[in-house]
């Protein structure tokens, strides 16, 4: 099987949340911050968000700034990546923000859980691409294969949340994580963090490596390597 390079971008407080336990819209950190994870969106064939972060977030995943297009162009790349939503169950409402701005393809990856009657409403949207591709959960790999195989992604970027991250980890189909760390403190043991599901074994836990690390304003931006599974 196939698949792109798998990125991870997140913002994360002292304590390791992601969140506050409302799971409110995630407008917390810097504008350096936001120019950052835009600058690596423009990077990106393709950005990724489960469910609850489309919901939630109310993010659009383009790209807001026209010198950044341009950039994409100058790259051969179209000026706004694939934008793909992860649902098991597709019961996120038709009015998340994704679908407000008909700026490149949407993909869907769902599973056999989801309603027809809301597959066949998505489908006739303009530009949504619909995969069932798993029966219970979306099966990772074959979601990667499909994206590298018939669209081509090489580079894929995704932002989250927690639940899907753990997906992509439990598949062992990440290999770099972005990380702001902000000075903030959030607490709270339902508050999500940049890792949920149900973890890994101390047998079985990831290691990384620490790429690049800079420091802005009150902010660390770190970059990190998946390395290959700890022998234990
Ligand atoms: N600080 C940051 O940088 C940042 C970034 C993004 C999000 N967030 C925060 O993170 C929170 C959301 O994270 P979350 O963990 O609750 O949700 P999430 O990962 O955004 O979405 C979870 C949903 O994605 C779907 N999903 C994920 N993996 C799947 C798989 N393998 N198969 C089928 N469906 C799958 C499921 O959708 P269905 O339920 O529809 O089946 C699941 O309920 C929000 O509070 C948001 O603000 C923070």
């Amino acid at each position: 099987m196939k698949r792109p390079y798998v990125l991870i971008n997140m913002a994360m407080t002292l304590d390791g949340k992601t969140s506050t336990v409302e799971r409110r819209p995630t407008d917390w950190t810097s504008p350096t911050d936001k120019r950052r994870m835009i600058e690596l969106r423009a990077t990106a064939d393709a950005v990724m968000v489960g469910a609850r972060t489309a919901e939630t977030d109310r993010t659009s995943l383009s790209i807001p700034d026209a010198a950044l297009q341009r950039r994409r162009a100058r790259r051969g790349l179209p000026p706004h990546p694939l934008r793909i939503i992860v649902s098991g169950n597709c019961s996120f409402r038709d009015t998340i923000r994704v679908f407000e701005r008909p700026v490149s393809p949407i993909l869907i990856f769902t599973s056999r859980r989801a309603p027809q009657a809301k597959l066949d409403r998505l489908a006739r949207r303009p530009d949504t691409h619909i995969y069932v591709a798993g029966g219970r959960d979306v099966d990772v790999p074959a979601m990667l294969d499909i994206l590298a195989r018939e669209w081509k992604v090489k580079r894929l970027l995704a932002e989250g949340g927690a639940a899907l991250n753990w997906a992509l980890f439990a598949a062992g189909a990440v290999d770099e994580v972005n990380v702001t760390l902000c000075p903030r403190v959030f607490g709270g043991a339902t508050a999500p963090t940049l890792v949920d599901g149900a973890g890994f074994l101390r047998d079985r836990i990831l290691d990384a490596k620490l790429l690049r690390c800079d420091r802005i304003g009150q902010e660390l931006f770190l970059r990190y390597r998946r390395l290959p599974l700890s022998s234990g």
